[in-house]
C-alpha cells in the first residue's frame, strides 16, 4: 500500500492542541480535510489557531498569501460527525481516556466505509486496547505526532496486536509525503520517545537528588556539552511537572514497576507543592518577572604554565579531545596507542580519564591510578564551551588544578562538580542507549527508528545510537556496568542486547536494519 492520493479526504476529531496542527499538517499536503470537535466552539477556534500561525508564515515571507488562502479554503469545520462519511483517514486527536476513544471509534465504523483507515494519536495508551471493541480492529493504528504538529518531524505509527501492516505502511508512507519522518513501533508503553526520553529526566532527577550538581549546572552541562536544545529541568518546568510527571508514573506502572522508570521524589514535592513549571510561574526556576536568573558558577581562572601531555591507551571515546590537544599551539604531545586500556591524559600531576559510571576515588583504588580526574563526555570536544571535571578523593588539590590549566588552555570553561557515577552527560547517553537497546532488543522498533525517533520527536543533537558508536559501544557498556557495581540496582542493568552486540565485537550499526 502506498501513500493516500492528494484526493483522499482526511478527517481529524478533536480540535484541541494537537487536532487544530495535525488538520493543518494533511491541509498543507494538499488534502480536504475535515475538523470535528464535540464542543462546537472548539472548531473555530482551532481553525484561528492555524490562520493565526499562517499568518506568522506569510508575515516571515515563508508562505505566500495565496497559498495560506488555499490551505485554509481545504480546511473545513464539520459540525456532523456523519460528514466524515468520505474520509479514507480519519484521525482521533480526542481527549486521552480509553472509554472515550472506543466509544468514537465505535461511532466510526457505522459512518465510515470499510475501507476507511482509523488512526488514533493517543500518546499512552495501547493501541491494541483502543482497536479491542471494533468489529475491524485490523484497520486501526497510531499515528503520533508531537507538539507542534506542524513544526515537530516525527509520527510514530504504532501497531496494535491487529493492525494489519499494509494500513501500517500506509499511514508510515502517508506521514512521509506529509514532510513527516515516520517510524514504526508495536503498541508498548511509551512507544518509543515517550520511553527512550525517560533516562534524560530520570538520571539528571537523580544527579541533583544526590547532590551531584545543582540543577542550573546540569542544565547547562546538558546543552552546552551534550548539545540538547534543553537541560532536563528547563525542559520538565516547560512541559509542566504535573504531566511529566504523570507520563513517568504511567509509564512506571505500564513496566509492573521496572526500576528503570522510577519516578522521581523530587519532582513528586514539585506537583505536591503545586510547582508546576513555567505555569504557575514556579518549578525548578523562579519565572516571576522579579525573580533574579541563576547562574552556573565556572570555576576560576588557574594560572599556572604547561607544555607537555601525555596520553595513553585507547582514545576511540575522546577521540576528538585528542585532535583537540593536538592542534593547540604550545602543547607538546606524547601519545602512545599501543596500551589497551581507556585513555589516560596525564598532565603534570593529574591523570585525567573519561568517566566509566564508577566513582573516579573507586576507579582510582581498583586500578591504581593515582591523582585521578574524571572528566565527562562532549557531543564534539572542539565545540563545547565547557567540560565537567571531577576529582577522586585521593587526588590532590593540585592535581585539579593541572587538569583545570589544560582545558582552560583549550578555551573551556570549567566546572567541577562531586564525584558521583558517570557524571552528567554520559550518564544520560548511556541509559539512553540502554533503554533504546531494550527497546529494540525486545522487537518494538528497529536501531535506525530510536535515532530517528529521539532526534525527531524531541529534537536530540544525535540519535543515542549513532552517538553510543562513536563514542564507542564498549565505552557505554563500561559505563553502565560501573553505574551497576556502583548503585548496586536493577535500574543499570545492562540491556542484553548491548551485551550481546559488545561480545561480538560490533556496534549498533551492525546491526541496523529496515523493517
Ligand atoms: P486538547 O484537550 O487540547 O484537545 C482535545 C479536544 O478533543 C478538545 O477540543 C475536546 O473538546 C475534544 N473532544 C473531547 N472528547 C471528544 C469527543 N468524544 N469527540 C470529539 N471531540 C472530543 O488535547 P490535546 O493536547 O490536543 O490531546 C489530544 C490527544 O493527543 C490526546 O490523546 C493526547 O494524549 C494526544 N497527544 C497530545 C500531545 C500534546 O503535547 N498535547 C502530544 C501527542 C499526543
Amino acid at each position: 500500500m502506498t501513500a493516500l492520493s492528494h484526493a483522499s479526504i482526511i478527517g481529524v476529531i478533536g480540535a484541541g492542541t494537537m487536532g487544530a496542527g495535525i488538520a493543518q499538517v494533511a491541509a498543507h499536503a494538499g488534502h480536504d480535510v475535515w475538523l470535528y470537535d464535540v464542543a462546537p466552539q472548539a472548531v473555530e477556534r482551532g481553525i484561528n489557531q492555524v490562520t493565526q500561525g499562517l499568518d506568522k508564515l506569510v508575515g516571515r515571507g515563508t508562505m505566500s498569501a495565496t497559498d495560506k488562502d488555499d490551505l485554509l479554503a481545504r480546511l473545513k469545520p464539520a459540525s456532523e460527525l456523519s460528514q466524515l462519511a468520505d474520509c479514507a483517514l480519519v484521525i482521533e486527536v480526542i481527549v486521552e481516556k480509553l472509554d472515550v476513544k472506543q466509544n468514537l471509534f465505535a461511532q466510526l465504523e457505522d459512518i465510515c466505509g470499510p475501507e476507511t483507515i482509523l488512526a488514533t494519536n493517543t500518546s499512552s495508551i495501547s493501541v491494541t486496547s483502543i482497536a479491542s471493541g471494533l468489529k475491524h480492529p485490523n484497520r486501526l493504528v497510531g499515528m503520533h505526532f508531537f507538539n507542534p504538529a506542524p513544526i515537530m518531524k516525527l509520527v510514530e505509527v504504532v501497531s496494535g496486536l491487529a493492525t494489519t501492516q499494509d494500513v501500517a505502511s500506509c499511514i508510515y508512507d502517508t506521514a512521509t509525503a506529509w514532510g513527516k519522518h515516520a517510524v514504526y513501533t508495536n503498541s508498548t508503553p511509551g512507544f518509543i520517545v515517550n520511553r527512550v526520553a525517560r533516562p534524560f529526566y530520570a538520571e539528571g532527577l537523580r544527579i541533583y537528588q544526590e547532590g551531584g550538581a545543582d540543577f542550573v549546572t546540569i542544565d547547562t552541562v546538558m546543552r552546552e556539552c551534550g548539545g540538547f536544545r534543553m537541560g532536563p529541568f528547563e525542559l520538565m518546568d516547560l512541559i509542566g511537572h504535573d504531566v511529566n510527571y504523570a507520563v513517568t508514573n504511567s509509564v512506571f506502572d505500564a513496566y509492573y514497576g521496572d526500576p528503570r522508570f522510577l519516578p522521581s521524589l523530587v519532582q513528586k514535592e514539585l506537583v505536591n507543592a503545586g510547582r508546576l513549571g513555567r505555569k504557575t510561574k514556579a518549578g525548578f526556576y523562579d519565572y516571576h518577572e522579579e525573580a533574579e536568573t541563576q547562574q552556573i558558577s565556572d570555576h576560576g581562572v588557574v594560572d599556572r604554565s604547561i607544555d607537555r601531555v601525555k596520553i595513553s591507551g585507547n582514545c576511540t571515546a575522546v577521540q576528538g579531545l585528542v585532535d583537540l590537544l593536538e592542534k593547540t599551539d604550545g602543547l607538546h604531545l606524547d601519545i602512545d596507542e599501543d596500551v589497551n586500556y581507556p585513555a589516560q591524559i596525564q598532565i603534570g600531576n593529574a591523570t585525567m580519564m573519561l568517566c566509566d559510571g564508577r566513582f573516579a576515588t573507586v576507579r582510582s583504588r581498583d586500578e591504581g591510578i593515582e591523582n585521578l580526574i574524571h572528566f565527562d563526555l562532549a557531543l564534539n570536544y572542539s565545540l563545547t564551551p565547557r567540560i565537567v571535571l571531577a576529582k577522586s578523593i585521593q587526588a590532590s588539590e593540585d592535581a585539579l588544578k593541572d587538569a583545570i590549566v589544560l582545558f582552560q588552555l583549550l578555551g573551556k570553561k570549567v566546572n567541577v562538580i562531586e564525584d558521583i557515577p558517570g557524571l552528567i552527560v554520559m550518564r544520560t547517553l548511556a541509559m539512553l542507549a540502554n533503554e533504546g537497546a531494550d527497546a529494540v532488543f525486545q522487537q518494538v522498533c528497529t536501531i535506525e527508528d530510536v535515532d530517528i525517533a529521539m532526534k525527531g520527536g524531541v529534537n536530540y543533537p544525535l540519535g543515542p545510537m549513532q552517538w553510543s558508536d562513536q563514542v564507542g559501544l564498549a565505552t557505554i557498556f563500561d559505563t553502565l556496568q560501573g553505574l551497576g557495581q556502583s548503585y548496586g540496582e536493577d535500574r543499570y542493568r545492562i540491556s542484553p542486547l548491548i551485551l550481546k552486540t559488545v561480545a561480538a565485537g560490533q556496534s549498533f550499526a551492525c546491526l541496523s536494519k529496515k523493517r
